[in-house]
């Protein structure tokens, strides 16, 4: 979908990427009147039809209804009081409500991405689908452009910003001048085998299990559609896995007294994906800033990846807004070192869950005598239960 025969030859802020983190870039400026083009290189179709997270923070649930993209969600999301971490079949339940008086929001990812677009749609935000080669340029300067190719035309778009919302694959961060030297990172000797299907929950929460198997993780996107984790190795190909085999592991990893309520069916979807843990801390260069997955990654055991990137955003509209409306560029000089002070507790939690929550390879008696331990005290002690539930349902941005 673009603006009918016409492509936009100059912008405010044009953005590279149209997932979450652009299209919520995108309506957070549109509804303060500056103008932006989003530019993504796959089709509407692909786009909305990725597979991703579906636990929202409060505060990504605020800018949802903040730009007025919430009707939806509010209708079908499930509100979450708590969820439950079991170790070999002992559960704890983390209670949200009554830790901190917040819940969190159930609601997939790809549903916000197609309330997104259609909002694109119905104000008018040109989104330009199948952008292919994006070239970014002049961004040292105050007049940046981007080239890009749609239907074998070579286009230009002349901006004041250029906003790399284009994931951790994307062209953004590939050409933020010495953005590899401030990288860090942290590969996990595992990955997560997720499956989709049409089937009731098997809890009214989500599950978090460490089990001698490996970790599973029993979620949801609504009261009829679930979504289940194992973890497995980064070897692993998902056509060795046949939806049986799944369920059959499912069944083990989440405990021998609650398997009973877990409901079989077809897959939907089912894919392997890596874990790391990576930070750009240089998410800006000139008019470039970036933001989402293009600045960092989370292992998905902390819910942080989609969350991060609405902080981002948040961070980066609250700049620009700024510059436009005030001549106030202290937050765009800003922006990275607000970012990162919010990325790096995330990282923090989203490492301190899979390290209680999962079994590494060549784990000794000792790391795992840690892992109960970590559990039997988080187990007694409110206040610990309770530094869990604050970086759950998300820190204050
Ligand atoms: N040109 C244009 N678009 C591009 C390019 C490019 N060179 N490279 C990538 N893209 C597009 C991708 O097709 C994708 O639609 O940029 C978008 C990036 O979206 P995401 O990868 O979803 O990243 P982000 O918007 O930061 O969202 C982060 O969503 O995907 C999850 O795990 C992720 O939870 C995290 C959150
Ligand atoms: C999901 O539903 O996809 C999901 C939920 C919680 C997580 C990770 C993924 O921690």
């Amino acid at each position: 979908m673009t603006i009918p025969n016409e492509t936009p030859k100059k912008t405010q802020v044009a953005i590279i990427g149209g997932g979450v983190a652009g299209l919520m870039l995108s309506q957070l400026l549109h509804v303060e009147g500056i103008s932006c083009v989003i530019l993504e290189r796959q089709t509407r179709a692909y786009t909305e039809g990725r597979i991703r997270a579906g636990v929202l923070e409060f505060g990504t649930v605020n800018l949802l209804r903040r730009v007025g993209v919430s009707e939806r969600m509010d209708k079908q999301g499930l509100r979450h009081e708590g969820f439950a971490l079991m170790d070999d079949g002992e559960s704890l339940r983390i209670c949200l409500h009554d830790l901190v008086d917040t819940d969190v929001m159930i609601y997939g990812q790809t549903e916000i991405t197609i309330d997104l677009m259609d909002a694109c749609e119905a104000r008018g935000t040109p989104l330009v689908f199948e952008a292919r080669d994006v070239v970014l340029h002049d961004f040292d300067g105050d007049a940046p452009y981007v080239a890009y190719m749609k239907d074998g035309v070579t286009h230009r778009l002349d901006c004041d910003f250029i906003a790399g919302c284009d994931g951790a694959h994307g062209v953004s961060r590939a050409t933020l001048p010495d953005a590899a030297a401030h990288a860090v990172e942290k590969v996990y000797p595992f990955g997560w085998l997720g499956i989709l299907s049409d089937v009731p929950p098997m809890d009214h929460e989500l599950i978090y299990s460490n089990h001698e198997r490996g970790f599973a993780l029993a979620s949801q996107r609504s009261l009829t559609r679930s979504r289940y984790y194992i973890q497995c190795d980064v070897t692993e190909k998902i056509e060795d896995w046949s939806d049986d085999r799944i369920w059959d592991e499912l069944e083990i990893r989440l405990g021998d007294t609650t398997a009973h309520r877990i409901t079989r069916g077809p897959s939907l979807e089912k894919s392997i994906a890596p874990l790391r843990s990576y930070v750009c801390e240089k998410m800006q260069h000139g008019r470039l800033f970036i933001a989402g997955d293009a600045a960092h990654i989370v292992p998905p055991t902390g819910a942080k990846g989609l969350n991060l990137a609405a902080s981002d955003v948040s961070y980066l509209a609250d700049a620009l807004i700024a510059h436009y409306k005030g001549a106030d560029e202290s937050g765009l000089n800003g922006y990275t070192d607000r970012a990162l002070n919010r990325i790096w507790k995330a990282e923090r939690f989203s490492w301190a869950m899979t390290q209680l929550t999962h079994r590494f390879p060549n784990m000794t008696t000792f790391d795992r005598k840690m892992q109960k331990a970590d559990l039997s005290y988080i187990r007694a002690s409110e206040a610990a239960q309770k530094a869990i539930a604050e970086n759950y349902i998300g820190l204050p941005y």
